[in-house]
């Protein structure tokens, strides 16, 4: 089944994953929160009636953890963080219709009727598990209070997500050779009793629901996988005292997994909305409620609107899987899609709190830098679903080469001429067919960006129009036209100013404040926030006011300034030795992502932002970053390199060298004795199955009497090895 076009007669809901209230907000975090802003915006234009709602995470391990190194209840710290939080957001032009957090009575009530809901159906039952323990401390360590190595994977993981390897939701009692990270010591597992969701009953349903589903392809492809690997049960309670308390008095000792409360908070917080503006202005039932299920547990629930979910490709799982299941089991409607966004990076590395290598939110507008910008470059430097990396210089290139050089060009030209020589509109009686096409087509452009689920296509729908517009008044030169043959010149300037117009309209959900200004200069009536894409096909209002330049340049010098700031900051850090302590600290915290305010390192693989403690040893630094090579090459030269995905079927030491392995990699076509340094690097029994990529062209090498067939490439000093995002198998050629 697939959904209609989008606007539809039904209620949408855009929700943006909640930030753990556990620190500060840098740029990177801003990412999920602006591709909402942006695609609930962008919905509005189409007539959709839209809610675009969040909330912060205010339990679990990662606040917990972080509140205890600060010596402060997690109530009293988680929010703090969420007041700034709520602060933060709409400097950003982020404007939540409503911004809960899990804490408040709204959520608590109806977390625990969810839960009722699926004890009810039968849905939740409870089995002894092995909990880790703190036996020094006397102490269960759920969660993030744990730590130890992944069991799918083999990489460092904690104790509730692989979050350095393969990404998997980790159960209770999964996570090999468990660690206290609070403590340090050797924790052991001790057996108690939890309850579980039954989500294996949930599979038809399921794998039903992800055909339907739309959004990004990662968010559609992951978890299939999953599935098809055989879906487990969930455990739903934690030994904690902080979270919502499990609603059975005989089982009051336990406290409801984060996970459970955290994504009911997307419907508390839309409750909380309608119960401000009333259910005749947003019915927050209609949006969420099932009025049917079907026998066919594969068929969707009839009842429910469009709700759409703007997470961090970290948390997939538990927006394609777990909440799927939670919401039918408690007579739910289905969300209709997840757009999942890659992470950003900066300058081609994490983000590290620990380190102070981040822009922080505040810190971009005390720089007083516009806040449209960066939602700009955010929105539109690569698909949703890729990552980003983020560098004052890349930040300088997009501004001044398309905000100012493109759209900004266009739109001072056009009104600065209609002006001085047309300010009574209007100027002519209608839009020429040529430009009403264009207008036609980007109008047609953004449609389908919408409906896409690409924030990226909704910029490039502006861009690709002002282009136009700039290549038509470069074309048409109404200046030259303005003595002799002034009708032809007013069509022009009617023309362009119509342009103009539809870019303020289309261009609304990516730079809200800057268009508003380009409404007012456009002599328009209202704001262009309340308007509609029907807006662009009308011609110009007229009535034009002096403009002045939406859009500023950045310097060089600028730029420079703010590198050297940044490198000091980061130099300062490493020089208190903070991110040792972060290493523990910190660490967690996860950021999850999308939020968190970690920074690893490693994320720097995994991507994900937050920084944890492992980027305690990790060791680049900014300042000894090598420079990026000036020597290019073409793309020729680049097709000669023939580089392939591998798998690492078999490692082992080769006599009389310390450093080397010999590996057995199958590239597809076959399989290679390939000679690689990572004996010291890496545990040897950890690396077959894994994938790498090959340069399968490479010389052939003989070392310590092996030939070598092949090289894989590996990053850094710690030869952190390349693998594959999704799921390329063993002889795809990178290209
Ligand atoms: O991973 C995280 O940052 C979580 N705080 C996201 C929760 S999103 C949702 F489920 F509410
Ligand atoms: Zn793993």
């Amino acid at each position: 089944m697939s959904h209609d076009d989008f606007p539809t007669d039904d209620p949408a809901v855009v929700t943006c994953g909640l930030p753990y209230a556990n620190g500060d907000l840098h740029i990177g975090h801003l990412r999920t929160y602006v591709g909402g802003d942006v695609y609930r915006r962008a919905l509005e234009r189409l007539g959709q009636e839209t809610a675009f709602v969040s909330g912060s995470d205010m339990h679990g391990t990662p606040v917990a953890v972080n509140a205890e190194q600060e010596g402060v209840s997690p109530e009293e710290f988680a929010l703090d963080w969420h007041e700034q939080y709520a602060a933060t957001f709409p400097k950003f032009n982020v404007e939540f219709d409503n911004y809960g957090h899990t804490h408040d009575e709204t959520n608590t009530e109806l977390t625990r009727e969810f839960v009722r809901s699926w004890i009810e159906e039968d849905l939740v039952y409870e089995k002894e598990i092995p909990v880790a323990w703190d036996t020094a401390e006397e102490i269960p360590l759920p969660d993030r209070y744990v730590e130890g190595t992944c069991p799918y994977c083999g990489e460092h993981a904690r104790g509730d997500e692989c979050d350095e390897g393969c990404g998997r939701h980790l159960e209770p009692g999964e996570i090999e050779s468990p660690v206290s990270a609070i403590t340090g010591n050797p924790a052991e597992y001790r057996d108690r009793t939890h309850k579980f969701l039954n989500v294996s009953e949930f599979a038809d349903y399921l794998s039903g629901f992800l055909d339907r589903l739309e959004g990004t392809a990662n968010a559609q492809n992951q978890p299939r996988e999953w599935i098809e690997d055989g879906l487990r049960d969930w455990c739903i309670t934690r030994d904690m005292d902080w979270g919502v308390d499990y609603p059975d008095d005989e089982r009051s000792d336990l406290v409801l997994y984060v996970w459970v409360d955290a994504p009911v908070e997307y419907v508390a917080s839309t409750k909380q909305y309608s119960d401000r503006v009333g259910a005749d202005v947003f019915d927050w039932e209609a949006a969420w409620k099932a009025t049917e299920t079907p026998d066919d547990p594969s068929e969707p629930a009839a009842g429910g609107g469009e709700l759409v979910h703007v997470i961090g490709r970290d948390i997939i799982q538990h927006h394609t899987i777990f909440w799927p299941a939670m919401l039918r089991g408690a007579g739910y409607a289905e969300p209709r899609a997840v757009m999942a966004s890659g992470f950003v990076t900066l300058g081609g590395k994490g983000f590290s709190t620990s380190r102070d290598r981040a822009v922080w939110a505040d810190e971009y507008l005390d720089e007083g830098f516009h806040p449209d910008p960066l939602r700009y470059y955010l929105a539109t430097n690569g698909g949703f679903q890729q990552d980003v990396d983020f560098s004052w210089e890349k930040f300088r290139d997009r501004v001044n080469t398309e905000l100012v050089g493109t759209v900004g060009n266009f739109l001072y030209r056009s009104l600065l001429f209609a002006h001085r020589n047309y300010d009574d509109a209007p100027i002519a009686d209608a839009t020429s067919d040529e430009v009403e096409e264009a207008i036609e087509e980007a109008i047609e452009a953004f449609e389908a960006a919408v409906n896409d689920y690409s924030v990226r296509a909704v910029g490039d729908a502006v861009t690709d129009l002002a282009r136009l517009g700039n290549e038509y008044i470069q074309r048409s030169e109404p200046w030259k036209l303005v003595d002799d043959e002034p009708d032809e010149a007013a069509q022009v300037i009617h023309d362009c100013v119509a342009i103009a117009k539809a870019i303020a309209v289309l261009f609304e959900p990516i730079a809200p404040e800057k268009t508003e200004r380009l409404w007012e200069q456009l002599g328009e009536d209202g704001s262009v926030h309340e308007v509609t894409v029907e807006a662009a096909r009308e011609g110009p209002a007229g009535d034009l006011a002096e403009p002045t330049e939406l859009f500023a340049q950045i310097e060089d010098e600028r730029v420079e300034a703010l590198n050297e700031k940044l490198e000091a900051r980061v130099a300062e850090a490493e020089a208190e030795g903070d991110h040792a302590e972060d290493g523990d600290g910190e660490s967690g915290d996860g950021e999850s992502d999308t939020t968190d305010e970690s920074d690893t390192t490693d994320e720097s693989d995994t991507t994900d932002e937050s920084d944890t403690t492992d980027e305690s040893d990790t060791t680049d630094d900014m300042t000894d970053i090598e420079p990026l090579s000036d020597d290019r090459i073409g793309f020729d030269d680049f097709q000669e390199l023939d580089i392939r995905i591998g798998r690492i079927e078999e490692a082992e030491g080769i006599e009389g060298a310390d450093d080397l392995l010999r590996l057995r990699v199958d590239l597809g076509a076959e399989t290679r004795t390939i000679v690689a340094g990572l004996k010291r690097l890496h545990d040897v029994d950890d690396l077959p199955g894994t994938k790498v990529v090959v340069l399968a062209n490479m010389e052939k090498a003989e070392l310590f009497g092996v030939e070598s067939n092949g090289m894989v490439l590996a990053a850094g000093e710690e030869a952190d090895l390349l693998t594959t995002y999704e799921d390329a198998g063993p002889g795809t050629k990178v290209k």
